[in-house]
């Protein structure tokens, strides 16, 4: 008998899997970031970042976790001892975005209750900035900490570690079959009723008028790639801990496909929804789609509440509607974001699961205290955009080329896929895995460094929403150099003989 947690059924497993995929990054990003960048013609690279890297992606994170049956860091550790970090290094990563993930979860539960009052008012922008999030510093002070941030805050982590508490199959697994299906139909519901509303043909004119120049653009290519990772959950470690708990007998590669498709279908709804709306607002108020269009938190916090007020009738229910939706997307999200470093804490120190997600989620529930500051905005806007721009891509190109180039793992990993998996993969996935994404990605990369960062350096003047560039690149880089080193001590530290035995009698 095996003593490693494991998911009850597959429909378990998938849920758990669709649910972590399907987050903020979904609803309050994806609509935004396919505007920006060509509108139809951004899913292109959307559709190309899918399937050369996305897909095949989820592929191998599952082999990975299915074969070594590991955290992230014991996985990698397993494949070969030289690459433990890599595994830390994408856990790092999932803790910072946890800190920042959970405030937004947390404004969204606040904005939830607003709704039923439209307490927001008219002036949604002023009481996003001054009531609610009471913003008075200068970026990169903090300020007092907002009791109106900080309560839901507290409920988002008492939700999120006493889901992970219960463990996989009584907590996870349990938390997802609960909140995906009533996602999907509160959100069914919503987009529904956003387009059947007046002007909303015109909000989706909008969103899929192809702007073909947009695909010759290097930064659209980043853009589609950074929103396929941030999306599907990868190079976050992710994948590949909740793949850990899959039974022996288990198809991957189908799986994979599921959880791709299907987080890719909820990306679409929302954005059909999120511009069904927006095109309603711009009849409302005569002016045309683009100048109602904003991203991220502008988006659900200023522009939707400005919509709801605009709604014909049952503008408090369709609001909740919302906010509600973002709650539970964004916190079986999170549950699956902080499961990353209680697998790997616990692991790694031979601490029961309970003692992990104490330690883990306590620390991370601590420092997310940062963004419930009256600056807080400012860090968690500078730590998103970074973390998007550089992090979850950058993690992804150095995952692949570490497997592809330098361990030559492919091949084994197809081999195990296959053994258990329906879809055969062919060599399709080689190529792709070993040079499609990796010559594609690294070339984004290489010209994102070239053209942003020398660029940043260059002038003093902060373009990103008015920041001074000090504050993103000296917080961004000190952060992403941070979790690297933290990672490399974490490999200087034996693992616990528990873990490893346990895993040595697996491979056996
Ligand atoms: N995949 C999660 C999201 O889209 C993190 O928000």
């Amino acid at each position: 008998m095996e003593n490693r947690a494991q998911w009850g059924t597959r429909a378990g497993f998938i849920l758990a899997a669709v649910g972590s995929a399907i987050g903020l990054g979904n609803i309050w990003r994806f609509p935004a970031v396919a505007y920006e960048n060509g509108g139809g013609a951004f899913f292109i690279p959307y559709l190309f970042a899918l399937l050369t890297a996305g897909i095949p992606l989820l592929v191998m994170e599952f082999t990975i976790g299915h074969k070594y049956r590991g955290s992230a860091p014991l996985s990698f550790f397993k494949m070969n001892r030289k690459t433990e970090w890599l595994g830390w290094w994408a856990v790092l990563v999932s803790f910072v975005i946890s800190t920042y993930y959970a405030v937004i979860i947390a404004w969204a539960i606040s904005y939830s209750i607003f709704a039923f009052n439209l307490s927001w008012g008219d002036d949604t922008e002023g009481f996003l900035f001054s009531e609610y999030l009471q913003l008075s510093v200068d970026p990169g002070q903090t300020g007092s900490l907002v009791p109106g941030v900080l309560i839901p805050l507290l409920i988002v982590w008492l939700v999120t570690l006493g889901v992970l508490f219960k463990g996989v199959k009584k907590g996870i697994e349990v938390a997802n079959k609960i909140f995906i299906p009533t996602l999907v139909v509160l959100f069914l519901i919503i987009v529904i009723r956003a387009i059947t509303l007046p002007g909303a043909a015109e909000g989706l004119q909008t969103f899929f008028a192809p702007d073909f120049s947009a695909i010759m653009d290097s930064s659209v290519w980043v853009a589609a790639y950074g929103q396929i990772f941030f999306s599907l959950s990868i190079a976050f470690a992710i994948m590949i801990t909740y793949s850990s708990y899959l039974p022996k007998k288990s198809d991957l590669t189908n799986n994979a496909f599921i959880a791709g498709f299907g987080n890719s279908s909820f990306e679409l709804l929302a954005g059909i929804g999120v511009f069904g709306a927006l095109g309603f607002m711009a009849s409302q108020s005569n002016v045309p789609v683009g100048e109602v269009v904003s991203g991220g938190v502008g988006l659900a916090f200023v522009v939707f509440p400005q919509i709801i007020n605009e709604f014909p009738a049952l503008n408090g229910l369709f609001g909740f509607l919302f906010f509600a939706s973002l709650v539970l997307a964004g916190l079986s999200s999170l549950i699956s974001i902080s499961e990353t470093y209680v697998a790997g804490l616990s692991e790694k120190f031979g601490l029961s699961r309970k003692a992990a997600v104490g330690l883990g989620g306590g620390l991370a529930a601590l420092i997310s205290l940062l963004f419930a500051t009256q600056g807080g905005l400012f860090f968690l806007d500078a730590a998103d955009y970074f973390i998007n721009q550089f992090g979850v891509a950058f993690v992804g190109l150095v995952e692949v080329v570490v497997i592809a180039w330098f361990l030559r793992k492919l091949g084994d990993f197809q081999n195990h896929a296959n053994g258990i998996s329906d879809i055969r993969l062919g060599g399709w996935w080689k190529i792709c895995l070993g040079g499609i994404t990796p010559i594609v990605l690294g070339f984004m990369m290489f010209d994102l460094f070239k053209t942003n960062l020398l660029k940043q350096f260059e002038t003093e003047t902060g373009n990103y929403e008015g920041y001074t560039d000090g504050f993103i690149l000296f917080g961004g880089w000190f952060v992403a150099a941070f979790a690297l080193v933290v990672g490399f001590f974490m490999t200087l530290k034996r693992w616990d003989a528990k873990a490893v035995d346990e895993v040595k009698k697996e491979v056996s």
